[in-house]
């Protein structure tokens, strides 16, 4: 017995590492099918280090007070050893986070993947998605520049528009009655240790919850089904190590080939990934001439602002925003169809499909846009088609006429 096994033998009398090894890696059998956009959820994880790691070297110079927070990342952009490129890869990594989870959602649309058994890896997911969110607006306040500031004005105004409780809820959230120093201070506690601490434990449930019941794949079978009767191995399963393994990281290189490309040629992205307005200090007595959140919020902030007020109050836009999430939630029960995959499910859930993300599309367009009549319409528009696809949902994918599901995947 060589040294290396000796010492893994005592660690395995005491802890499961070469079972948890096999469980989840050398023995975990993924459908041998996985194609490109089996890619993101391992590119999410990714940028999840990255954030961790590059948030921990930026907090070590950043200062959460508002009289230093602007001239601190400045100071990080031009004083520190390599600060400026540790704050564009945080700032460019918060954007990358939500292209790739985008593309990972919609991936589970495409494949079905949120359908039974897999409505809990969905669940977490969504729950990922919103603290993503949060943790983005809380991050965004800390440079304390005038979109910053400004920026979270608007949202935590949003509260006030709920009935009766409203004006005391969104002075609890500040700790003051305009957004300050104390509002600054907590968002950086909820930022920097709150939200990170909720986004790990939810990946973790995320994945335990996965390899629970194995993944989904671009046919929509289910792998299980067939079994050699003797190894009882899934026959049409490929053990994720080394091939998943070695699979993910041709995915890790291209992104980091895209990710170095925004990082050292545009990290600001035409104003997209870090607004022109960030860039002056916070002034509490100077609104900036057009508000608008960064381009992952925009389709929410255009639902919100296609809503008209009732009785001069926001909160008919506030809940028609939250709706939009919320019926995510509901997805796994909202589809009735025969199949999991897009690639045998009939023409009404594509057309479908493909009208939600236009309208997702064209909301986020038109939230970064100034608010105009022409444009409002366009909104309202959007805003019914991406409502409708959630409230037809049960209706259209029963009546649709789908191919028959293959017994086993067919590569
Ligand atoms: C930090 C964010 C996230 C991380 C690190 C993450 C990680 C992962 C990983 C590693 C996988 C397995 C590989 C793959 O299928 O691509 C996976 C699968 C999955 N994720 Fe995520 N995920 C995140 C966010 C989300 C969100 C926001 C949703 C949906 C709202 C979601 C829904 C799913 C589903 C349904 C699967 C199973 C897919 C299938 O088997 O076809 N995830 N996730």
């Amino acid at each position: 017995m060589s040294a290396l096994q000796k010492v893994m033998g005592w660690v395995d009398d005491r802890f499961p590492l070469t079972a948890t090894y096999k469980a989840h890696l050398s023995e975990y059998y993924a459908p041998k099918n996985f194609n490109f956009w089996y890619f993101f959820g391992s590119l999410a994880l990714l940028v999840l280090v990255l954030q961790i790691v590059t948030g921990i070297f930026l907090t070590m110079n950043y200062k959460p007070d508002a009289e230093l927070a602007f001239a601190s990342v400045e100071y990080i952009m031009r004083d520190v050893e390599w600060g400026w490129l540790i704050r564009y890869m945080h700032s460019t990594g918060a954007s990358m986070f939500f292209v790739v989870v985008y593309l990972h959602m919609f991936r589970g649309l495409m494949y079905g993947s949120y359908r039974k058994p897999r409505e809990l890896i969905w669940i977490f997911g969504v729950l990922i998605y919103l603290a993503l969110m949060a943790e983005a607006f809380l991050g965004y306040l800390l440079p304390w520049g005038q979109m910053s500031f400004w920026g979270a004005q608007v949202i935590v105004n949003l509260f006030a528009a709920v009935p009766f409780i409203g004006e005391d809820l969104s002075i609890w959230i500040r700790g003051d009655f305009v957004i300050s120093d104390a509002t600054l201070n907590r968002f950086f506690a909820f930022h920097v240790i709150a939200l990170p601490l909720v986004l790990i434990a939810l990946v973790a449930v995320h994945l335990v919850a996965l390899h629970e019941v194995g993944s989904n794949n671009p046919d929509g079978v289910e792998i299980k089904k067939h079994k050699d009767p003797v190894t009882h191995i899934p026959l049409d399963g490929i053990p994720f190590h080394p091939y998943y393994t070695v699979k993910d990281i041709v995915g890790v290189i291209v992104f980091l080939m895209v990710f170095s490309a925004i990082l050292f040629f545009a990290p600001e992205m035409g104003g997209y990934f870090l607004e022109a307005a960030n860039f002056i200090p916070a002034d509490p007595l100077k609104t900036p001439e057009h508000i608008a959140p960064l381009w992952y919020f925009t389709p929410f902030y255009a639902i919100l602002r296609a809503v008209p007020p009732m009785f001069g109050s926001q909160f008919p836009g506030v809940v028609a925003m939250g709706l939009s999430i919320v019926f995510l939630f509901f997805l796994p029960w909202l589809d009735r169809s025969k199949v999991k995959s897009i690639r045998y499910r009939g023409p009404i859930y594509k057309v479908m499909l493909a009208l939600f993300i236009v309208s997702f599309i064209g909301l986020g367009y038109l939230g970064l846009l100034p608010s105009t009549p022409i444009a409002t319409i366009f909104a309202q528009i959007f805003s019914v088609i991406y409502f409708l696809f959630f409230l037809l949902m049960p209706w259209y994918t029963s009546i649709d006429k789908t191919k028959p599901e293959p017994e086993r995947v067919t590569g």
